[in-house]
């Protein structure tokens, strides 16, 4: 395993996209702000999608204008196409994921593409984003199963994977969309595509649904995967993804890799205490496990 790993906080994101309260934008900024102050170097701040879409984070560019942005923290944002990324540049970003998915019938659901016309629509984004040195990361989601088509074969996983690594992006990451993955499931999935993509640009994006997250991560670490996506508090889930729950809690992930005596520059009380913070505002019971018990402690 890696000795140190980096963890993409992508709860102001991915945490906030699915959510029935209306969250204010003054508090998204706050939300980025405090996990800025924890030692994360990632943080997914918002997505420039469809607002018709995704009305959670229509507010994408007043919250990045809101942000006081640390050095050597990174803040990308989701772009689905040229549109998105002339928005994300206008807000004065300098990184970006780009998303697509390893079964057809939820990238048409999710983004009303299928997978190659999806593909084809970031050849000019990435163009653009060569062109103004902004980074690109790429999402492949649906990697170990798919609300609408059920199992989804290796070898559509690793094209899709492949092809994002191609065009550029400098990390894909393997998103188990619905949790339903298990982690002799995650370790061959990631081993397959790891004959196609150098290891070192994988990442592992895994949600929690039937309580596999963690051991499935393990599994990804003991291959040498040293990028894991994670939300704070554990919100999270698309709203295009039948049954999708939240994200793995990046409190649960950092104890698990600390206690392995891997370094992740993470404050853990500190991250703990943004969770709980989010979930009061929220209106419910932090959804991590280890935010909970640190609570207690
Ligand atoms: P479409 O309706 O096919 O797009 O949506 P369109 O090009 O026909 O445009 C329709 C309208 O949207 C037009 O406005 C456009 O201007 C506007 P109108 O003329 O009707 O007034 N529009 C935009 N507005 C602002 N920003 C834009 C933009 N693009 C078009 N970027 C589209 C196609 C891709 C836009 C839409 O399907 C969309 O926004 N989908 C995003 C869905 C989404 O955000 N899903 C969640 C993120 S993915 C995820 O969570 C998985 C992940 O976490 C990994 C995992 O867990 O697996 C990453
Ligand atoms: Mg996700």
């Amino acid at each position: 395993m890696k000795r140190s790993v980096r963890i993409v906080e992508v709860g102001p994101r991915d945490g906030l996209q699915n959510e029935k309260t209306n969250v204010a934008t003054a508090d998204k900024i706050e939300l980025i702000d405090r996990l800025s102050a924890t030692g994360l170097r990632s943080i997914e701040a918002t997505s420039f999608v469809s607002p018709k879409w995704v009305p959670q984070l229509a507010d994408a560019a007043e919250v990045l204008a809101g942000i006081h942005r640390r050095p050597g923290v990174r803040y990308p944002v989701l772009v689905p196409n040229e549109q998105g990324y002339a928005r994300a540049r206008s807000a004065g970003v300098d990184e970006i994921a780009v998303f697509t998915a390893a079964s057809e019938e939820f990238n048409r659901r999710n983004i009303n593409a299928s997978i190659d016309e999806s593909l084809q629509r970031f050849v000019p984004v990435m163009e653009r984003a060569r062109a103004d040195g902004v980074a690109v990361r790429g999402y492949v989601s649906t990697v170990l199963g798919c609300p609408y088509q059920g199992e989804v074969p290796l070898a559509d996983v690793v094209r899709v994977a492949r092809a994002l690594h191609d065009m550029g992006c400098y990390e894909v990451s393997l998103g188990d969309t619905i949790g339903i993955g298990t982690p002799g499931k995650a370790r061959a999935m990631l081993l397959a595509v790891a004959q196609e993509v150098p290891i070192g640009a994988l990442a592992v994006h895994f949600h929690d649904t039937y309580g596999q997250a963690l051991a499935n991560i393990l599994a990804c670490l003991e291959e040498g995967v040293a990028v894991v996506d994670s939300a704070v508090s554990g919100t999270g889930g698309c709203p295009y993804a039948k049954g999708a729950s939240g994200n793995v809690a990046s409190e649960d992930v950092v104890y698990m890799l600390h206690g392995l005596g891997i370094e992740t520059g993470i404050d853990l009380p500190a991250l703990a205490e943004t969770g709980r913070w989010l979930a009061a505002l929220l209106g419910r019971e932090t959804g991590s496990r280890v935010g909970k018990a640190l609570a207690a402690s």
